[in-house]
């Protein structure tokens, strides 16, 4: 068994100074407290080693401080931090075009740049809303989509997020998200489930509560993350794009956690074979340095000068961080998160064959899910178990983050290398035994 590691004085510390100014809200997963890291090992204020399987909520896609992203850092800080969105500059526009370049439509693209996942989500909501002239919106059940007013008002995967924050924004149905694992809704006989929502969208939701005249955007993330690493059904997209196409209304996606190569591809949706109409990125794209982007197809970003701005937009560190961490996809890591996405899932299927506390492994590329369930017929989640596995996964050096009820999401760097799968997936497999000895 792997040695386990003990919380440091230096740590302790750390922690209890924290508790003291530092707002309670944040939802800590475990006392790990960063002192550096280097690709995808991370080391504790103690000197305690740890291999990184979460990269900071999926976001340290070129793994920790990798060199030509820190060298594009230190080199644009040098030349100027910061000239504000009332102008212009180089790297910004390459970043545009960049986006441009690698948008999932034919079309030619609009980009917006924002400071984080949830801004890159408002930016969307009121493009949605300015382009259509439509107020209202349907998002998805288990949908996390930020914290801001807006964005959480799509925001469904835990009702804590919500709760004392009402009213929220006005003009958002939630639907079931097309999870076969664990379904909602009764399908017909030879009916996809996906195909299913997207009639009860149509059927229960246009039919019923709003005209689609009435619907601007229907927003949802094609790999669910918060809510759980879900895949949709193969029918699900075809079906939700056709429905849009036939009623004038906008596909969204938001493609925060699960673009940006991390799937294997830069988007999500592109495993779906359907071509969104705005998309929101953040999270992975800048290897940690805050940024997002709200990116539309042009003939929707048609609003005018001064209907939307930020201060920050553009800023020059991030998009130099961007353009590094883009260069670094492109040549090798979202080939690698094919590579090593594929390798670990057939690991965890084989990891799962010993251990009947594990339902499903699900994901595309290095986007993968495991669930833990109390009983393989019924599925249903065991979150205790699921939370037993973090903790002891941070006593044994290996950082992983729990989504959904119950499961665990495997995100790593994506260049991540075959030796340190194979050691984190060894310290998996023996937690898992050890939980469910419990
Ligand atoms: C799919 C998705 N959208 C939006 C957000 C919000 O991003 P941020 O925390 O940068 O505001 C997140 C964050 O986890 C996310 O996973």
């Amino acid at each position: 068994m792997t040695k386990k590691k003990l919380l440091g004085p230096k740590a302790r510390a750390l922690v209890a100074r924290d508790q003291v100014v530092v707002s309670p809200s944040y939802p800590r997963a475990y006392n790990f407290v960063m002192d550096h890291g280097k690709g995808s090992e991370v080391f504790d204020v103690d000197g305690n080693r740890y291999l990184d399987f979460a990269a900071g909520i999926a976001v340290a896609s070129t793994g920790h401080s990798h060199p030509q992203v820190v060298k594009a850092i230190q080199e644009q800080a040098e030349k100027f931090i910061h000239i504000s969105s009332d102008f212009y500059h180089e790297n910004w526009v390459e970043l545009s075009e960049k986006l441009d370049d690698i948008a999932p439509f034919k079309e030619d693209a609009g980009i917006f740049l924002t400071n984080s996942g949830t801004e890159a989500v408002e930016a969307a909501i009121k493009l949605a809303r300015f382009h259509t002239g439509g107020s209202q919106f349907i998002g998805f059940l288990g949908a996390f989509h930020g914290r801001t007013m807006g964005s959480l008002a799509f925001t469904a995967s835990k009702s804590l997020y919500r709760q004392d924050f009402f009213p929220m924004m006005n003009g958002v149905i939630h639907v079931p998200y097309p999870d076969d694992y664990r379904p909602l809704l009764a399908t017909r006989p030879g009916e996809d489930y996906g195909q299913a929502i997207v009639r009860y969208i149509e059927e229960q939701i246009i039919g019923r509560i709003a005209p689609a005249d009435n619907i601007a955007g229907i927003l949802i993330e094609p790999i669910q993350g918060e809510g759980g690493y879900i895949v949709p059904t193969p029918g699900f997209f075809p079906a939700l794009r056709d429905l849009c196409d036939r009623h004038d209304i906008l596909l969204i996606v938001d493609e925060v956690q699960s673009g940006m190569g991390r799937t294997g591809k830069w988007w999500a949706i592109e495993h779906f074979g359907v071509e969104p109409d705005i998309i929101c990125a953040a999270k992975g794209i800048a290897s940690g340095v805050p940024l997002g982007a709200m990116i539309a197809r042009q003939s929707v970003m048609d609003w005018p000068k001064g209907a939307h701005g930020n201060t920050y937009g553009g800023n020059p560190l991030a998009c130099a961080a961007a353009l590094a961490t883009i260069d670094l996809i492109e040549n090798g890591f979202m080939q690698n998160a094919v590579e090593m996405g594929q390798y670990t899932m057939d690991a965890l299927e084989e990891i799962q064959m010993r251990h009947p506390s594990i339902g499903q492994v699900r994901g595309k590329g290095l986007m993968i899910g495991v669930d833990f369930v109390k009983d393989r017929e019924t599925h249903e989640p065991d979150g205790d178990l699921r939370a037993q596995v973090e903790q002891l996964g941070f006593e044994h050096g290996l950082l992983l983050l729990g989504c959904g009820k119950s499961t665990i999401r495997f995100s790593p760097p994506l260049n991540i290398s075959k030796t340190e799968l194979d050691e984190g997936l060894q310290i998996f497999d023996e937690l898992v035994g050890q939980a469910e000895q419990g």
